[in-house]
């Protein structure tokens, strides 16, 4: 009996797209075993055809017309690796309309138009999968979905951004600049091609709008997600992480609380102990609490061409089950809830804050009435420095206070005279 082959399309042959090409081949003799069928690059969307040819055993898979891979009615699976926007949201609606299945691993694209994408897969009873969205190679969308579909899942948090980890990391324990930490990461393949998106946090907050639609059964788009990056946070920083226990690390919090869901991406301080202090360079970890499982955590490379196709494969293997058995579709949006965005304002934080003040009589007791004023309560205070220049370097950090009290004696202090400068605010987790 012949093998039964499923023929597929790669859009983009980029970092992932690549990856995903050297993967595919390397199971070719194993697929037939793991799947029953074997699945087969027919065609391969490049805007370069000459610079792609290098890349591919055969280079006459290769096109640059997404009609040849639309109208060809034996594509069964489009594996979309171009990123972006547009024109990714018309290939991937394009390709569900015409009854093929998908698999991408377009964060931005779902953390804004996930409903429509989502709504067209099941209206056409196809499959819609993007596990190497979030973590990169880590299992996370699938587990929430399924494993763990029997809890009431109450926060889902962590580190979902490798280049940002990967730039912290080398900061830390290097000392590394941050540019030079950043061309480090750029050149591994785990920014975005773009790495804006990555060091503001962006990335980070559109992979939490995804775990936070998932793990709450509510959609939450980025545009719900408050973003904060790393490009603030300086050698000195981290020295005073370091002397109060801490590491400063890019985490995403999602939080279902009973004033509806919080979900923020910023660099924050965590204590050495907490295991997600160990979590360095690319690796990404994502911690989830559940009314069942309790605590489960997740971890392993969040980005880089090889553990990304290991996402990305899995799903099409997964694509490929569905069809051999006749249940293409079967797991489609789980958002079937309306819960309402907590306002930013009312979210509480404790709060790491470093503030250059006149060093005289009277100053520190004129701030501390102005936190008392706005019921900020200091749970801790240094000062390490006294200046030659007359200014003190004084250190707080805050007890859990709502971010719209916390806002308002910020606003006070920099209006003291006595305070010369507030060059970091970081939440404490
Ligand atoms: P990349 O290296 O920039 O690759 C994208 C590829 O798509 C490029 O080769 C680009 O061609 C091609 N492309 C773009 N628009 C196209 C079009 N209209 N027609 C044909 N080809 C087009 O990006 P990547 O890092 O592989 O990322 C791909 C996707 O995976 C993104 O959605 C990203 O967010 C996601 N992702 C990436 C990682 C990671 O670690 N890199 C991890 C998880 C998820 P040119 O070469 O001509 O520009
Ligand atoms: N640029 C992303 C990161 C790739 O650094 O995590 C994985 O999504």
């Amino acid at each position: 009996m012949s093998t039964k082959k499923i023929q597929a399309a790669l859009l983009g042959l980029g970092t992932v797209g690549g990856g995903a090409y050297k993967v595919l081949q390397s199971q070719k003799e194993e697929m037939e075993n793991k799947l029953g069928a074997v699945v087969e690059i027919k065609r391969i969307l490049v805007r370069n055809l000459e610079k792609a040819a290098k890349k591919v055993e055969d280079p006459s898979v290769l096109t640059d017309s997404w009609e040849q891979i639309l109208q060809d009615p034996d594509i069964q699976i489009v594996i979309e690796l171009m990123g972006g926007l547009e024109p990714a949201k018309t290939y991937i609606l394009a390709a569900l309309r015409a009854g093929k299945h998908v698999v991408t691993a377009n964060k931005d694209l779902l953390a804004e138009h996930g409903k429509e994408l989502m709504d067209t897969a099941k209206e056409m009873g196809c499959d819609l999968l993007f596990e190497a969205a979030v973590g990169g190679g880590i299992p996370i969308i699938r587990p929430l979905k399924q494993c763990l579909a029997g809890n009431k899942i109450r926060e889902v948090m962590g580190i979902v951004n490798g280049t940002t980890n990967y730039i912290l990391t080398k900061m830390t324990q290097e000392g590394m600049e941050f540019q030079e930490a950043l061309a480090e990461a750029t050149r591994l393949g785990y920014a975005e091609s773009d790495p804006t998106a990555d060091i503001q946090g962006l990335d980070a907050g559109r992979k939490m709008a995804i775990l936070a639609s998932i793990a709450f059964n509510s959609r939450v788009t980025f545009a719900d997600v408050t973003t904060e990056g790393i490009t603030k946070i300086s050698a000195k920083d981290i020295q005073y992480a370091r002397e109060l226990g801490c590491v400063i690390k890019l985490l995403g919090v999602a939080k279902n609380t009973p004033e509806g869901i919080e979900v923020g991406v910023s660099p924050m301080l965590i204590p050495q102990s907490h295991p997600l202090a160990a979590v360095n360079d690319s690796y990404n970890a994502i911690f989830v609490v559940g009314d069942a499982v309790q605590d489960a955590m997740f971890f392993g490379r969040g980005a880089g061409e090889m553990p990304t196709a290991s996402a990305v494969v899995g799903d099409v293997f997964d694509v490929v089950r569905n069809i051999m058995h006749n249940c293409c579709g079967r797991i489609s949006c789980t958002c079937y809830k309306e819960i309402p965005i907590k306002r930013p304002e009312a979210v509480k934080n404790k709060y790491f804050l470093r503030m250059r003040v006149e060093n005289r009589c009277g100053v520190l007791a004129s701030v501390a009435q102005v936190f008392a004023g706005n019921r900020v309560s200091i749970s801790q205070m240094i000062q390490t420095q006294v200046k030659a220049d007359g200014q003190a370097e004084l250190v707080f950090i805050t007890d859990q206070v709502e971010a719209q009290y916390f806002q308002d004696s910020l606003t006070v202090l920099n209006s003291m005279s006595m305070v010369y400068k507030i060059p970091t605010v970081i939440r404490v987790y």
